[in-house]
């Protein structure tokens, strides 16, 4: 049999220690996990994708079988050109399950054959998002639990360069 391949996609602006719980889990739980950047042309992100992509691999660097990428269009077909068996997706609470049920059955309906796995990060991470923690950032207040720490000197430089 193939081996078990997961793409844990999304926009990871910026990766929080949330998502990061979830690629631990879902490196033990799948042979291999690609964590998928999302290039959405639409959003005006904090970080560019090439940064989240560097964020992402610094903090992966250690786990021999994730990898990251970037993707663009539907992710099925993403999915489907890396012969990925699921889709690896985070619920933290109630209020995400609406958007996360929505997504799932549609990617189920464009794609029947692709699972969509998801996993609940530990409990002390339930409260974390990125987009809290860029509405933190911009409000000057600190963000040192929330993320790891190379998105950390990475927000600091951004506040720095933003004073000029
Ligand atoms: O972290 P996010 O921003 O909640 O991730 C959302 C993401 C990237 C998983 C979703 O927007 C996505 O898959 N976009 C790709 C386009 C697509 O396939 N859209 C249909 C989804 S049902």
């Amino acid at each position: 049999m193939a081996e078990t391949l997961a793409i844990y996609p999304g926009s990871f602006d910026p990766i929080t220690k949330g998502h990061l719980d979830l690629i631990e889990r879902g490196s033990r739980i799948f042979e291999r996990l690609v964590v998928a950047v999302l290039v959405n042309l639409e959003k005006e992100p904090l970080f560019s994708v090439d940064e989240r992509v560097d964020m992402l691999r610094e903090v992966t660097k250690g786990k021999t079988n994730v990898s990251v990428e970037t993707f663009s269009g539907l992710l099925v077909d993403y999915a489907q050109r890396k012969k990925a068996n699921a889709i690896m997706r985070g619920i933290r609470a109630f209020s995400d399950y609406e958007y996360e049920f929505q997504m799932a059955l549609m990617n189920h309906k464009l794609s029947p054959t692709l699972e969509t796995v998801f996993l609940m990060p530990g409990e002390s991470y339930t409260y974390i998002s990125s987009r809290l923690v860029r509405e933190i950032f911009r409000h000057g207040g600190s963000v040192k639990d929330l993320v790891p720490p190379v998105v950390e000197d990475r927000l600091r430089e951004k506040a720095k360069a933003n004073k000029g």
